[in-house]
């Protein structure tokens, strides 16, 4: 068992927000997916207060061991989330934590308190990092502006907050220790690199929203080097990811201070990849006990 901010884990992987959809997996896998869930926890694609259409096709590019998204946080709203997914995510039989973005520190707190007295929610994800929405990454890549939305949102829940950095920023250590000073309980990163893709044959960006971010093995080196350079600055459990693929990747992520790891690009290429990474990863730590 692995304790994270009061919550007890399975194990430490889980998936990163908006890279498993359990809607989808359901109907593809029916009861085999509660069965045998691949995560420790289930974190929610992001919410927001009313529903998002997200951002204009085309909104996927493959590149180079990785792929740029521009997604846009597609939602139904916090409304029909409650209704609609969240007795479906309530009945995985592990942990859940809902992944919320505001436009505002209005918006933020209109989440967190819907979300406060909801007992299917262990803990709230905070998206201030998304590279696809014109708001989201300004405040989550000022250490200041991050210290204050969390000193306005702590006091509104009893449920630990996480707060879900971005590495487009010149000093993420900064981001994540004004994170934990303004009362957050752990951070997550890295979500995706700014990155952008141009049309074959001329007509430039080729994304509907003109850049996306980048995600997959490319970004595995980046995010390791955020995460040991937040671990040397914040007391509070960091979620790791970027990248990762096997039970090493995990591993590595471990080995420079996260407490869990999340799974995100892996799962379109292989939706059993939680449960595969977390065996992979029992044998690296057996081995490393022999
Ligand atoms: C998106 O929906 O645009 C991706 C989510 C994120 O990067 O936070």
């Amino acid at each position: 068992m692995i304790e994270f901010c009061g919550i007890e884990l399975a194990h430490p992987v889980i998936n990163a927000s908006g890279c498993f959809d359990v809607l989808a997996a359901r109907e593809r896998f029916g009861e085999q997916l509660t069965r045998q869930f691949p995560f420790a926890a289930y974190v929610s694609k992001t919410v927001t207060l009313a529903p998002r259409a997200g951002n204009p096709p085309p909104r996927l590019w493959e590149s180079p061991a990785g792929m740029i998204n521009s997604i846009g946080l597609p939602n139904p709203g916090i409304e029909r989330y409650l209704d609609e997914h969240l007795p479906v995510y309530a009945g995985l039989g592990v942990p859940l934590i809902t992944n919320v973005m505001g436009s505002s520190a209005g918006e933020f707190a209109a989440l967190i308190e819907t979300l406060a007295d909801r007992a299917e929610v262990s803990a709230v994800e905070l998206n201030v990092s998304c590279p696809n929405v014109a708001t989201g990454l300004d405040i989550g890549a000022d250490p200041r502006g991050l210290r204050l939305l969390l000193e306005e949102l702590r006091p509104l829940t009893q449920k630990p907050l996480i707060v879900k950095l971005t590495p487009n920023t010149a000093d993420v250590g900064a981001c994540a220790s004004a994170a934990e000073d303004g009362g957050a309980d752990a951070v997550s990163l890295i979500n995706t690199l700014r990155a952008m893709a141009l049309a074959p044959g001329g007509g430039g960006p080729w994304l509907g929203g003109r850049t996306g971010g980048l995600s997959g093995p490319a970004i595995r080196a980046v995010a390791l080097a955020q995460v040991a350079s937040v671990a040397e600055r914040v007391a509070i459990p960091i979620i790791g990811m970027g990248g990762v693929g096997s039970g090493a990747d995990a591993a590595a992520l471990l080995e420079v201070g996260a407490r869990l790891v999340a799974v995100g690009t892996e799962n379109f290429r292989d939706p059993a990849a939680g449960s595969r990474i977390a065996a992979e990863l029992a044998g690296v730590f057996a081995e490393n006990a022999d």
